[in-house]
């Protein structure tokens, strides 16, 4: 694809301009660089320098080529992976220095993570697997409750005592997007989460992640290469090697 460097910059210039303004940000993200094989003849520079803002409640779309570095983003913004440098934050916290146990804490209060392979185990109920994070704190029954609550919202009230064998493919992503929200998660990170779906299973999982957006107010980060997200996203962005090739406010957002 053909990008021209000039509305580049400009698309880039208004879409900071309009996120500076806001005294809301949720993600901060500054000169941030991830290389691997750092100084050996192997070195990959999976970021380089990326600078990015996100306002609370916005709904971004990542896209952009495999290996662009989207994934590499989202994890170490999921306090999943380590950066080499630059700063991070989190609802106003830095996280590129904190020790694993105050990012796990960060990882359990702020993020819902959803991922392309789901990750259910098969062995235990969808309701189960949805109260699973919670496991090791305890299980009470408010909790049971607002797990229920959730999947009656993604519309999985009959499927809560199946086990994910006997679920389709957009249930079970519904089931792990649940599962991200039980810890009431001011953000949501999800990594290509219809990738291994087909187009009517993955629109299932796309409009319960708008619905989410829309209803709770949830900050939501989606790599997706599905045109039907862009459309209701509130803001694009492209990756291209390591680097924010492009980020356009979506004014004719599709709020219905
Ligand atoms: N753990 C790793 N070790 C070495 N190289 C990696 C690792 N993870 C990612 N990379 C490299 O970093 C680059 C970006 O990868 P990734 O973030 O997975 O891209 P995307 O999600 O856009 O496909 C790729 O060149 C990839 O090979
Ligand atoms: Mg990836």
């Amino acid at each position: 694809m053909m990008v021209n460097i000039e509305d580049t910059k400009l698309q880039l210039k208004i879409a900071s301009e309009a996120v500076s303004e806001s005294t809301d940000l949720i993600i901060e993200i500054k000169d941030l660089w991830r290389k691997f094989f750092e100084d050996t003849p192997a070195e990959v520079q999976a970021l380089r320098g990326v600078n990015f803002r996100v306002e609370k409640g916005e709904f971004i779309t990542i896209m952009g080529p495999s290996g662009s570095g989207k994934s590499t983003l989202l994890t170490i913004l999921g306090c999943m992976a380590s950066s080499s440098s630059g700063q991070v934050l989190i609802d106003g916290t830095e996280i590129t220095k904190l020790s694993q146990r105050k990012l796990s804490e960060i990882r359990k209060n702020k993020i819902g993570f959803v991922f392309q392979d789901i990750f259910l185990i098969d062995t235990i109920s969808a309701l189960d697997n949805v109260l699973l994070p919670l496991l090791p704190y305890g299980i009470k029954k408010e909790d049971e409750e607002r797990a229920k609550e959730l999947m009656k919202t993604a519309g999985l009230d009959d499927r809560m005592h199946h086990k994910p064998t006997e679920l389709s493919g957009g249930q079970k992503q519904r089931v792990a997007i649940c599962r991200a929200l039980i810890n009431n998660p001011p953000i949501v990170l999800a990594d290509e989460p219809t990738g291994n779906l087909d187009s009517q299973t993955g629109g299932e999982v796309l409009a319960l992640l708008r619905k989410i957006n829309k209803e709770k107010g949830i900050t939501i980060l989606a790599v997706s290469h599905d045109p039907k997200l862009a459309e209701f996203s509130s803001r694009d962005v492209m990756i291209t090697d390591g680097e924010i090739t492009r980020d356009r406010i979506n004014p004719f957002r599709n709020n219905h």
